[in-house]
């Protein structure tokens, strides 16, 4: 079966009543889910509705059964060879903040970060240098991927003891080097937590083989359902983080005056769990562990390479990121010159169906450095074909020709999409209604929701 007969997988997808498709192109937000993925998750709630690890009669036995399989599967496909090296959390916000709040931290001890990490890594240390006295050291990162090794050891020589990184940015797509940053923040003693949030759904991994100490992944950007996460730790690593809550499940034995924890993995997963998102997850990994990884990845830069090429000849587009998009495979990233980037990205939806992401991204702190006010998005997955790639193509044709290149400065905003069907013309009398609303009203969409520039 080639990805172009995934598609049908995917019932967001399908073509609606009035012979439009969708054309998502926002995967590095959240990606689709496949049917059975669907399918697993109705089953959970019509088969065997339990309460894993609890209850001894049959539907808590058959949940317990899939929990723990999906635990198996995600340890298979991060390269962790004991599943109890999984924690089933909510995102990987959950899984920095466990590792971040879960530390020992002593006053002055030191984290490392870059200076392009999404919200999820970077405020919960603020708060750590804020409360417990923890200091941040920031690593630049060239906007051309080119991995600066001496800035690295530099920073390590003053004494780290976590080094916490993406592993690709949400911003631009860029990789860093996972293994050689492992290796040398070892060579310092220093722990490595890695943001795998856009990677895990790229390729499988092999953590326990690089020495990776902790990772966070989020289910919902790898095909699985909203509201699953994982942190994977080294079990040595896991053993030695506090847990953020307690309660239900997290303990051996309680009396009035003292508990017990239980090892790892179930110290962490307090309180009765996401049993169908976990047990959708597992549906979601067994859907990715039939894919070919290289397959995929072709697939990405071509669409990318698509895009990037045709944007080669309109001097007001201006791609972020490594220039050649197989440094960046699943992100194109770009700003139209004279115009805001969320009426790009309203612009596109509206008149050509196209779903792209726009805004700074959860990278605040990136943007606010270059006093930038944001860019537009658009991220490839699995079931992404050229003909998307042609359409966002086109729609940002028509905004640079309908635009006039007055001054480059962003907050022009884009004129309606061209009425050339009804619904078009329907379509974009909501843009304009929405773009002339009072902030306010925008609330949810549009500029209202800018500032809150969720991830
Ligand atoms: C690089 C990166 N880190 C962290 C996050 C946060 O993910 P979640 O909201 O699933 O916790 C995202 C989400 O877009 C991301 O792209």
């Amino acid at each position: 079966m080639t990805l172009d007969d995934r598609r049908a997988d995917f019932p967001a997808l399908r073509t609606r009543p009035d012979g439009t498709s969708p054309i998502y192109l926002d995967s590095a937000c959240m990606s689709l889910v496949p049917q059975t993925v669907l399918d697993a998750m109705t089953a959970y709630y019509r088969d065997f509705p339990g309460c894993g690890g609890r209850s001894l009669h049959r539907f808590a036995e058959e949940v317990g059964r899939r929990y723990e399989a999906t635990r198996a599967a995600f340890a298979a496909r991060l390269g962790r060879q004991d599943p109890s090296s999984i924690v089933f959390l909510r995102n990987s916000t959950e899984a920095i903040n466990l590792v971040a709040q879960g530390l020992d931290w002593k006053r002055g001890e030191r984290v490392l970060i870059s200076d392009r990490e999404h919200n999820s890594n970077l405020v919960v240390w603020q708060r750590l240098a804020l409360e417990r006295g923890i200091r941040i050291e920031v690593l630049p990162i060239a906007d051309s991927g080119t991995f600066d090794a001496e800035a690295l050891e530099e920073r390590l020589a003053r004494g780290v003891r976590l080094v916490s990184l993406f592993q690709s940015s949400n911003l631009d797509g860029l990789s860093l080097p996972i293994r050689e940053i492992t290796d040398r923040a070892h060579d310092h003693r220093a722990q490595v937590l890695f943001d795998g949030c856009q990677a895990a759904p790229h390729e499988p991994m092999e953590l326990d083989r690089w020495g990776i100490d902790f990772y966070a992944v989020s289910g919902h950007k790898m095909l699985g359902p909203t509201g699953t996460g994982i942190l994977a730790g080294a079990p040595p690593a896991l053993a030695t983080l506090r847990p953020l809550l307690l309660g239900g499940e997290t303990v051996e034995w309680s009396t009035l005056a003292a508990h017990e924890l239980r090892p790892p993995p179930y110290r962490f997963e307090a309180g009765l769990q996401n049993y169908a998102g976990i047990v959708g997850a597992g549906a979601a990994l067994e859907y990715l562990a039939a894919l070919d990884p290289a397959e995929m990845r072709s697939r990405e830069v071509a669409l990318n390479r698509r895009f990037t090429d045709a944007m080669a000849d309109e001097p007001r587009v201006r791609l972020l990121g490594p220039s050649d998009p197989a440094d960046r495979p699943s992100v194109a990233a770009f700003t139209v010159a004279g115009v805001d980037p969320h009426d790009v990205a309203l612009f596109l939806d509206e008149g050509h169906q196209v779903m792209v992401r726009s805004g700074r991204h959860c990278v605040h702190s990136w943007y606010a450095e270059r006093a930038i006010p944001g860019n537009v998005r658009a991220s490839f997955y699995l079931y992404n074909r050229p003909s998307d790639v042609d359409a966002l193509v086109e729609g940002v044709r028509e905004l640079v020709a309908r635009v006039p290149a007055t001054g480059t400065s962003a907050g022009r905003k884009a004129p309606a999409p061209r009425a050339a069907s009804p619904r078009r013309r329907a379509a974009g009398s909501r843009a304009a209604a929405a773009r002339s609303a009072p902030p306010r009203r925008r609330a949810g969409r549009g500029r209202a929701a800018y500032g809150a520039g969720s991830g």
